[in-house]
């Protein structure tokens, strides 16, 4: 059963996100926005938004080496595995933590300002839940596991790039593996399942946003939003008043 679902799961996923993207643009184009709440608190939002955002991507920078890139390409360029793990989990650290920090006053902010609560879905509810989940599992991963050992079994790390890392590949390749993810540690397997979860809840949240953010999208300035007024303009000079 497992293996059935190592094997088929990421290819139901990968339908469900195009398909459900394709709705989306379709019948939601306007809809098609982060959201973003930056009108109701910015004081906030200006510390969390970009710890999280920069956090999640040096995180995600990271899976891409890691999951992507095999052990046997990095050592013939002369980096031995010791070494890559030592920088993988340094850098994957600080990303972690930036990531849960910053998530951590964001979901302060939602939670406590009034008007940010209000204006919060049940989406949005559902797609902090994945996500928090997610980011906490892939941090146990990074810090718990790779850092400290708190299972006390890996002293040296788990190795999930010759696990988890060929399992991904051969699921991009159409050679599905399943075999290698039952052996890979429950949270491991968690996160990868969790990511799934979140890659097929994509087109029905406000991280659609992430598929149009344009370059620059970090570091440009936020959008202010301003009210229409109805009210006459004023003209900045008062009549001449005769007699
Ligand atoms: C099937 C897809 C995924 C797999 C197989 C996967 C695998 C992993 C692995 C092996 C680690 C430990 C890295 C290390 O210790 O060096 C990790 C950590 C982490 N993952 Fe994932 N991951 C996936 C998707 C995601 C997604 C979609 C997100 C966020 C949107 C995410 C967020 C994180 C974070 C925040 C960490 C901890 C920081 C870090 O080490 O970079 N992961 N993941």
């Amino acid at each position: 059963m497992l293996n059935v679902f190592w094997n088929s799961g990421p290819y139901i996923v990968t339908m469900i996100f195009i398909v459900g993207m394709f709705w989306r643009y379709k019948f939601d184009r306007y809809g098609w926005t982060s959201r973003s709440s930056q009108i109701y608190e910015s004081r906030l939002l200006r510390i969390g938004s970009p710890l999280f955002h920069i956090g999640l991507l040096m995180a995600l920078g990271g899976h891409v080496m890691g999951l992507m890139i095999p052990a046997s390409f990095t050592e013939s360029l002369g980096i031995s595995e010791h070494l890559y793990h030592l920088v993988a989990v340094a850098l994957g650290t600080i990303a972690g933590v930036m990531v849960v920090f910053g998530m951590t006053i964001l979901i302060y902010r939602r939670r406590t300002v009034l008007r940010v609560f209000q204006v919060t879905t049940k989406m949005d509810k559902l797609m902090y839940l994945v996500l928090g989940s997610l980011v906490l599992l892939g941090v146990y991963n990074t810090i718990g596991i790779n850092l400290l050992d708190l299972p006390g079994k890996y002293p040296d790390g788990y190795n999930y790039r010759e696990t988890v890392s060929v399992w991904f590949r051969s699921i991009a390749t159409f050679n599905p593996k399943a075999e290698l993810m039952k052996d890979a540690p429950l949270t491991f397997q968690l996160h990868a399942l969790v990511a799934m979860a979140l890659i097929a809840i994509i087109p029905i949240t406000r991280l659609v946003h992430i598929f149009s953010a344009p370059v620059g999208y970090l570091s440009r300035p936020y959008l202010v939003y301003r009210k229409r007024t109805t009210k006459k303009a004023r003209r900045g000079w008062e009549p001449t008043q005769v007699g």
